[in-house]
């Protein structure tokens, strides 16, 4: 009989991280809570789940972020995977966000909610909206915003077709949320990113540094992430650029990261817009927004 192979997750980095996190701690909390019913307030029936998120594991958690164990210790790991500090690695995004008072923001493949609630304390006057495919990681982002008391609206949803109304947003961001997909699915995440933005809308992708991972592959092997091979291989650059971005600039975050930075242009002949740009010192014109239900939407956090 085939015996399978250990990954050099499971030889290595498993009891590494074991002797760094706080187990007991992790399970007194996932214990804590009922995950199945919590879950249910988040789940919606429309939300087709794709074969590439539900077919694999991630970082070792069998069926990855449909499995409530990921959700419980994904941010005590995570912390030792941005180096050199993980806030200071998400800050990078929230400083490169030149819209003065962005009013509605949408963090997609939100997770934890850990960028999500750095963007609401950023730009409290903002309505932000942390979505997931997993209902468990939203359970766990909900239990941090409430800890905060930090007012954000958490959603269900693929980022590749959220629901949301056509340039409803006026910032989309993503944090390491490519380097888990297949290189086509995020070409539609950034189509869909393009579709919600309003003109002048920008857009901030915060993942893994390509370079780093085509020149350094043992980066690839050491976590079980199926598809970073893919994502070190490709440009998120290009692809932003194929999905309709103007000023794509991607630059290093701490050697090992990358921002990438686009910004959906406005139509030409546009001078309503230019107009508002000129008195108000913004970019945006007031869209009459179909908030597809998100508006008033209460968040299951307060
Ligand atoms: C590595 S985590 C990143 C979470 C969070 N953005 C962060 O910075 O910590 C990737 C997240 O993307 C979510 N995800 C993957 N594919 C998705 C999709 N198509 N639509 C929405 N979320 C997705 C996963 O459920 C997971 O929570």
């Amino acid at each position: 009989m085939a015996v399978k192979e250990k990954t050099i997750w499971e030889r290595f980095l498993a009891p590494v991280f074991s002797l760094l996190i706080d187990e007991k701690e992790l399970q007194r909390y996932s214990q804590s809570v009922d995950w199945e019913a919590e879950s249910q307030k988040f789940r919606r029936g429309d939300v087709e789940i794709p074969a590439y998120y539900s077919t694999q594991n991630f970082h070792g958690v069998e069926r990855g972020y449909l499995n409530s164990g990921s959700a419980v210790s994904y941010d005590a790991i995570t912390q030792y995977v941005t180096p050199p500090n993980e806030t200071w690695v998400r800050q990078e995004l929230i400083d490169e966000i030149k819209i003065a008072q962005p009013r509605r923001i949408l963090d997609l493949g939100c997770g934890t909610g850990s960028t999500t609630l750095m963007l609401k304390q950023a730009f409290p006057q903002a309505e932000v909206i942390g979505l997931d495919l997993s209902p468990y990681m939203l359970v766990r982002a909900s239990h941090k915003a409430a800890e905060s008391n930090t007012d954000i609206a958490w959603r269900h949803g693929n980022a590749e077709k959220t629901g949301f109304q056509e340039a409803s947003f006026d910032v989309v961001t993503a944090t390491l949320l490519f380097h888990e997909t297949p290189v086509e699915v995020s070409e539609s995440v950034l189509k869909e990113a393009f579709r919600l933005l309003v003109p002048g809308g920008q857009v901030l992708i915060l993942d893994g540094n390509q370079k780093r991972l085509r020149e350094q592959t043992w980066l690839s092997d050491i976590f079980e992430e199926p598809y970073i091979r893919e994502y070190g291989k490709g440009s998120v650059d290009a692809v932003m650029g194929v999905a309709g971005f103007k000023e794509v600039r991607t630059e290093d975050i701490w050697f090992v990261h990358q921002l990438t930075n686009g910004v959906k242009p406005l139509p030409v002949n546009d001078t309503a817009t230019l107009n508002n740009l000129a008195t108000q010192n913004s970019v945006f014109t007031t869209p009459t927004v179909d908030d597809n239900g998100i508006q008033g939407y209460s968040s299951p956090t307060v």
